[in-house]
């Protein structure tokens, strides 16, 4: 597929989307949720594909946020409607793909864009990287997501105030709170996270699979995560990465993964 709004690439099992609308910050209009959609359900089905990084173009912006100048003029169902399509088709979508999804924040990150690296499950940030949630000072809330997930990602009270201030912290601040998992220089950015991701697939993608199943369902209120876990924990018995695994630990050798 042809793609306005992204840059796709596959390398060494590590599928990289980059959001490539830097002269707009890449905002999140309408055509580009829907590609990043397409996007991420294709690398998602793709075997060949272990982890996904996703990043931004340009060096100011990973997302400056949704597009703002779509939905100035939206009625309350327009709105409602546009929180719902945008949960179902990428926010929750990406959060509950079973490969694990790095987020190279290289610059703004806010409303939208923060949304979307707190989507992600695990975030890098160049240090010169600043993100928030800005959307009370333009008179909404966090509609894809920012009130659930910043709240869980850095506790109640500082998801609080970074939704209440409408203010941009920094990459050392993000770090500090466990926004972001690791800040690095921006020339190393890409490259770093590649690595992480590189360490990642060495792993049994089966059992990676089946921990992200368990995380997605400590946060899932229907759900009862211990149960997860210890029905996951039964059916990695049955799988050859698991006997691989084990036979390659007692034979002393490293393990070939399927
Ligand atoms: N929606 C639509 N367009 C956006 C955008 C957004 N969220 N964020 C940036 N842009 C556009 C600007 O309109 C501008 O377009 P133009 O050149 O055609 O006028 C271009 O991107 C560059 O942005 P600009 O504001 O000129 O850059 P800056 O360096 O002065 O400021 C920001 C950078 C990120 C501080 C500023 O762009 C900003 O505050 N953006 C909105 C962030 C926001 O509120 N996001 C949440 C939306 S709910």
């Amino acid at each position: 597929m042809n793609y306005n709004n992204l840059l796709i690439s596959i390398e060494d099992h590590i599928g990289t989307i980059t959001i490539n609308r830097p002269k707009k910050l890449n905002a999140l209009n309408k055509e580009t949720i829907s590609e990043l959609h397409e996007a991420f359900k294709s690398l998602a089905s793709n075997d060949e594909v272990k982890a996904i990084i996703l990043t931004g173009a340009g060096e100011k912006a990973f997302v400056a946020g949704a597009d703002i100048s779509e939905f100035a003029n939206f009625s309350v169902e327009q709105g409602e409607e546009l929180s719902r399509v945008g949960h179902e088709s990428l926010f929750t979508f990406v959060e509950k793909i079973e490969k694990p999804i790095l987020a190279a924040v290289n610059g703004f990150a806010l409303g939208g864009g923060l949304e979307l690296a707190m989507s992600c499950h695990i975030r890098v940030f160049s240090s010169h990287a600043r993100v928030g949630l800005p959307e009370v000072s333009l008179g909404v809330i966090p509609g894809y997501g920012g009130t659930q997930r910043l709240a869980q990602i850095v506790g109640r009270g500082k998801a609080i105030e970074m939704i209440a201030t409408a203010g941009m912290i920094d990459a050392e601040h993000a770090l500090h709170i466990n926004l972001a998992n690791h800040v690095v220089s921006p020339d190393e950015l890409m490259d770093e996270t590649r690595k992480m991701a590189s360490k990642i697939i060495k792993n049994s993608s089966t059992a990676i699979a089946a921990a992200l199943r368990c995380v997605q369902d400590c946060f899932d209120k229907n759900t009862d995560g211990f149960e997860t876990e210890i029905k996951e924990f039964g059916k990695a018995f049955g799988t050859p990465d698991f006997k691989e695994g084990t036979t390659a630990f007692l034979e002393k050798r490293k393990p070939k993964f399927q």
